[in-house]
């Protein structure tokens, strides 16, 4: 594989993604395999993963596959054991693994379906952090931690509570950890992309059986859900995606957008907020707090 960048910081360090085998996960894993990384691939559908480590390897990128279900503390242990076995160390986990999770009106969301969306986005985030920032902190070296959230994390979609919540839930807690590492040289990321070409629509073919709806017939799809589906389908180039989360870290971004075309959105949502702490700042009941300083500013 050709070598874009002769003085990569990414150079011979080595890197773990979750769900790797396909998709946005794919395309980080091989922007960083031309980065000259190591790239230990995780994630819970064997023969993509398989496919994936394939393709790595043909490319000339230093490769290890290893299977992964995020929603499981110990499969990740596990995943850091092995690959700590093959490359020494690690440097890097990418968060990426997530599921679409459940849409509709509030009402016809079950507990199944939140808890699916909740265990992969969420406490797949949490434990990958959990297990793999002792290890950067134990070699000293420093490294990074690039969680995938969602343009869905920056601001509502109706219609998309238990995604929503769980993406917005993961932009809180890369602002969190982002602070908490920096004296550690841990440099957190939060990717947000709008749509991307993958098959996140098809999500339902990773649900395992103790998230499977009641009531929900297989095949049923609410009309939210076949307008999310074409969105996708518009959506960027996946090969973009690596290349951009390469491009933002070697700025040592926070936040990274991959749709400049959304700015606006962020913007609105910035500004309903401003002006809701002015309404707060006119507010009678209030007005011993308003010229009190802020120790943590
Ligand atoms: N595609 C988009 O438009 C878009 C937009 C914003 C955010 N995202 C986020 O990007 C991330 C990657 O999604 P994608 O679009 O590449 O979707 P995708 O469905 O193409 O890929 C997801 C990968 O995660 C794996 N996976 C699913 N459940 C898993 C689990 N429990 N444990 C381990 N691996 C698991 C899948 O096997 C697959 O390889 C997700 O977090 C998603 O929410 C996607």
């Amino acid at each position: 594989m050709s070598q874009e960048n002769s003085t990569s910081q990414f150079q011979g360090k080595t890197a773990i993604i979750s769900g790797g085998a396909e998709g946005i996960g794919l395309s980080i894993a091989k922007a960083l395999g031309e980065q000259q990384m190591n790239v230990v691939l995780a994630d819970i559908d064997k023969d993509n993963l398989e496919r994936a480590r394939l393709e790595l390897q043909s490319l000339g990128v230093p490769v290890l596959a290893v299977s992964l279900d995020v929603a499981d503390e110990g499969q990740w242990q596990s995943a850091a054991e092995a690959a700590v076995e093959r490359f020494g160390k690690i440097h890097m986990v990418v968060n990426n693994a997530g599921v679409g999770g459940d849409s509709g009106p509030i009402e016809s969301q079950e507990k199944e379906g939140w808890q699916w969306a909740l265990d992969v986005n969420l406490m797949g985030v949490v434990y990958g952090a959990k297990v793999i920032v002792p290890l950067i902190k134990e070699h000293g070296e420093g490294g990074w931690i690039i969680n995938v959230a969602s343009m869905a994390g920056m601001g509502g979609v109706p219609y998309s509570g238990a995604y929503n919540a769980t993406k917005a839930a993961v932009v809180a807690l890369s602002e969190a950890w982002s602070e908490e590492l920096k004296s550690k040289s841990i440099h957190v990321a939060v990717l947000c992309p709008a749509f991307v070409q993958t098959r996140i629509y098809d999500s339902e073919r990773n649900r395992p059986a103790q998230y499977k709806s009641k009531t929900l017939r297989p095949g049923d799809e609410s009309s939210f859900s076949k307008r999310a589906r074409e969105m996708v389908q518009n959506g960027i180039d996946g090969a973009l995606v690596g290349k951009r989360v390469v491009e933002a870290l070697n700025e040592g971004e926070l936040y990274i957008f991959t749709h400049p075309n959304y700015r606006p959105v962020v913007q609105y949502r910035s500004a309903r907020i401003d002006e809701a702490f002015v309404n707060a700042g006119k507010s009678p009941l209030l007005q011993h707090l308003v010229d009190q300083k802020l120790d943590m500013l």
